[in-house]
C-alpha cells in the first residue's frame, strides 16, 4: 500500500471520483492510508448505501455517494485531481468510452487508479477461497443477465488499459489488500453466497448453483478467506 499512498500523496487536498464503488472496499482503503483530501465522491450503478453498514461512513462528511451509471456522470470538464476504478474493470462492457469520461472528468495532471483482482497460479489456499468466490459470483451475475466477467489475467488487464488509454501507465504493482472496518467472518461469506443464490432461486439451474454453494462453503471453512492478488496501476494526464 506504500506505493499507492506516495502516489496519492503527490497531490494536495485532491477531490476524487471512485467508480464502482460498491459497498465502498477502496474508498476504505484510500481513507486509511490517506486523509488529506478535500472529497471523495463514490458512484454506483447500483445504490450500495441502503445495504452497507450504515456506519461505514457516516462519521465522515468528506465522503458522498451516488447512485450512478459512469456514463451519466454529468461532472464539468477537469472535475477531479484522482478517479480511481477498483475491480470494476471486469464490470465494463464498453471499456473505451468509460475511460474516454474519466480522461474527461479529470484535471490536468491528474492520476487514474486501476486496482482490479487478477488471475495468478501462485496463490495460497486461502487466495484460492477469493478467486472461487469470485468465480460463482461472475457466473450468478451472468446467470441473471448482468455483466460480470472472469477474473483477467494482469497482462490482459495491462493491454485493456493501454488499448484504450491516451496516455501510457506509469506504473504498477501487486496491491496488498486487509480489511478497515471489521474482519471478514466465514458466517459474512456464507450470507454472501447465499445472498447470491437467492438471485437464481427460480432459475431452473438452481439445484446445481446450491451445489456449487455448498461444496464452495466447504472451501472455504476448511482453508479460510485471504484477499487473492490486485494489480494497481496509475496512469496520468499530462
Ligand atoms: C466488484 S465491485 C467493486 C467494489 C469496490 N470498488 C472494490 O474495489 O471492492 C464492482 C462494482 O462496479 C459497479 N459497476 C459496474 N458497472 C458500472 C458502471 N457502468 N458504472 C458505475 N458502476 C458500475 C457494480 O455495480 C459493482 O458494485
Amino acid at each position: 500500500m506504500k506505493n499507492l499512498k506516495n502516489y496519492l500523496e503527490k497531490y494536495d487536498n485532491p477531490r476524487i471520483l471512485d467508480i464502482g464503488s460498491g459497498k465502498g472496499d477502496f474508498i476504505k482503503l484510500i481513507d486509511y492510508i490517506f486523509q488529506d483530501y478535500q472529497e471523495i465522491i463514490g458512484i454506483d450503478i447500483v445504490d450500495y448505501l441502503l445495504e452497507m453498514d450504515e456506519s461505514a461512513f457516516n462519521h465522515n462528511p468528506k465522503i458522498k455517494w451516488m447512485g450512478k451509471e459512469v456514463l451519466d456522470t454529468n461532472f464539468p470538464k477537469n472535475s477531479f485531481d484522482i478517479i480511481s476504478l477498483s475491480n470494476t474493470l471486469h464490470h465494463i462492457k464498453d471499456i473505451k468510452s468509460m475511460l474516454e469520461q474519466m480522461v474527461y472528468m479529470l484535471k490536468p495532471n491528474g492520476m487514474i487508479i486501476v486496482n482490479e483482482l487478477m488471475a495468478a497460479e501462485d496463490l495460497s489456499d486461502k487466495e484460492i477461497s477469493h478467486q472461487l468466490l469470485h468465480s460463482f459470483a461472475a457466473k450468478i451475475d451472468h446467470e441473471i443477465g448482468m455483466l460480470h466477467s472472469q477474473v483477467f489475467s494482469k497482462e490482459n488487464i495491462i493491454q485493456a488499459i493501454e488499448m484504450f488509454s491516451p496516455w501510457p501507465i506509469v506504473d504498477y504493482w501487486k496491491l496488498e489488500t486487509k480489511t478497515f472496518d471489521k474482519e471478514i467472518t466465514i458466517d459474512d461469506l456464507y450470507q454472501l453466497i447465499d445472498g447470491l443464490l437467492l438471485n437464481v432461486k427460480d432459475h431452473d439451474k438452481y439445484s446445481l448453483y446450491k451445489e456449487e454453494a455448498e461444496s464452495l462453503k466447504a472451501y472455504l471453512k476448511e482453508n479460510g478467506f485471504s484477499f487473492a492478488h490486485q494489480l494497481c496501476l496509475v496512469l496520468k494526464k499530462s
